[in-house]
């Protein structure tokens, strides 16, 4: 395909946060934008679908949708996700369940709905909105850290089974970033009254902070379109330097010494 084309991308996740700011720079670079989210919103260079990608029917109706119209899928960018906190302990079952159905299983429902495309049409390119968060387990916030894992290495077991169809993927991870997701993060109430309760409290509240105080979207959305716009696409990339060194730290210190730092901040 000819560098300057305008090419079809699917943003899921695109009505607020990271995932709006991807639509809106990829579109004003000319990429044409679909944007699936539960909510239906208004941008004139976006063309938003009401999708829940938890719902297979609904993923198979809206990639359907787009590809009767562009008859191609260029670029797959699974971002559409949600938070859980509280102790490993006390969270209850069916809200980690429920965010593994967003985090992980709805990247899988859109995958396999454009995979089919993407090998006909011999190329295409997914990518993941991950986080620090999976190579850094951050305590109080286990379970999402497990979903962004889970991500992790079903792309990278994902972008060896369909190299030979000119696919690629990346996992881009994300560091504190300021958005919605802080307000939509489910707290759990089971910690209250436990010995949990202040230190889940004193964590949540920092992560909180740490959020609020985080990069702005449109960081993660330049990198991700550099990164589209790649011949060959990594395995995985980073967003800003200090995360940069986190996780290069991460590889060389000994993980006792890790999770010690991690839990002196968190913990
Ligand atoms: N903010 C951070 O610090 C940070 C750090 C690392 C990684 N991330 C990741 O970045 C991604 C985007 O999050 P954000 O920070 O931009 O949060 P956000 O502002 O809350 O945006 C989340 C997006 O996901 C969509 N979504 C949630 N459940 C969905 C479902 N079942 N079906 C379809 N869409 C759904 C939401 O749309 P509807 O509610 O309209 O469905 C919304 O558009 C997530 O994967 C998150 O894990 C965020």
């Amino acid at each position: 395909m000819n560098k300057n084309a305008s090419r079809v991308v699917i943003v899921t996740g695109a009505s607020s946060g990271i995932g709006r700011e991807i639509a809106k720079y990829f579109a004003n670079k000319g990429d044409k934008v679909y944007g699936l989210a539960r909510r239906l919103f208004d941008d004139e260079k976006i063309v938003s679908i009401q999708c829940d990608v938890t719902s297979k029917e609904q993923v198979r109706i809206a990639i359907q949708q787009i590809v009767d119209k562009e008859k191609r899928i260029d670029v797959l960018i699974n971002n559409a996700g949600c938070g859980v906190s509280g102790s490993i302990e006390n969270c209850d079952i069916d809200d980690i369940k429920d965010m593994f159905n967003v985090n992980f299983f709805g990247a899988v429902n859109v995958t396999q709905e454009v995979l089919g495309i993407m090998r006909e049409q011999k190329g295409g390119k997914i990518i993941n909105t991950s986080s620090v968060a999976s190579i850094i387990p951050i305590p109080f916030q286990s379970y999402y850290s497990a979903t962004k894992a889970s991500l992790d290495i079903w792309a990278k077991a994902l972008r060896m089974e369909i190299k030979l169809f000119n696919i690629q993927v990346c996992n881009i991870l994300v560091g504190d970033t300021k958005s919605n997701f802080t307000l939509s993060r489910k707290k759990s109430n089971n910690d209250k009254g436990t010995p949990y309760e202040s230190i889940v409290e004193k964590s949540i509240s920092k992560m909180e902070k740490d959020e609020q105080n985080g990069k702005d979207p449109i960081t993660v959305a330049k990198v991700m379109y550099k990164v589209s716009r790649k011949k060959k696409l990594p395995p995985t990339k980073t967003v800003g330097g200090m995360y940069k060194l986190i996780l290069i730290l991460e590889k060389f210190l000994p993980q006792k010494l890790m999770l010690f730092i991690v839990s002196k901040l968190y913990s």
